[in-house]
């Protein structure tokens, strides 16, 4: 996507957190994609509230439809280290595209992150800031 045309995309300015080491984290763990198929590589570091980073990275499966993205192996990372409260998610790709989460990411996210800030970054290096609730803003809940 050209991030021109990306209509949530919020605010420019930066973000109240090292959004460096997010960025870094998720660059990092991209390189660990399990991605033969699509080739597209991507690398999500989810910021808990207590300030940790986890990282995770799409694993893709011959059977296409069981391929897992980045963000939901992050947040189950997480989640298994016992937390579930995020200030943050960096999502990096491999490609020259800015791309957003899918949206079976955006809903895992939202069980857990009402107000989570999101940086996407792109192989070429440009950032999009966006949020939540911009990109999912009537999630579905119980
Ligand atoms: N993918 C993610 O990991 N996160 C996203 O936000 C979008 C898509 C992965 C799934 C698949 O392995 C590859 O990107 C191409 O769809």
């Amino acid at each position: 996507m050209d991030s021109k045309n990306l209509k949530n995309q919020i605010r420019t300015d930066r973000f109240d957190f090292d959004e460096e080491a997010l960025i870094k984290a998720a660059k990092k763990i991209m390189k660990e994609a399990y991605a033969p198929y699509s080739k597209v590589k991507v690398g999500a570091a989810i910021l808990s509230s207590k300030g940790k980073i986890h990282v995770g990275c799409n694993i893709e499966n011959a059977s296409y439809g069981l391929t897992v993205c980045a963000e939901r192996v992050a947040v189950g990372c997480a989640v298994s280290h016992g937390e579930r409260e995020f200030k943050a998610i960096a999502i990096a790709n491999s490609t020259d595209k800015i791309i957003t989460p899918c949206g079976a990411c955006r809903q895992v996210l939202s069980e857990f992150s009402k107000g989570l800030k999101i940086l996407l970054v792109s192989a070429g290096g440009e950032i999009v800031r966006t949020t939540l609730a911009q990109l999912l803003p009537d999630p579905f809940s119980l």
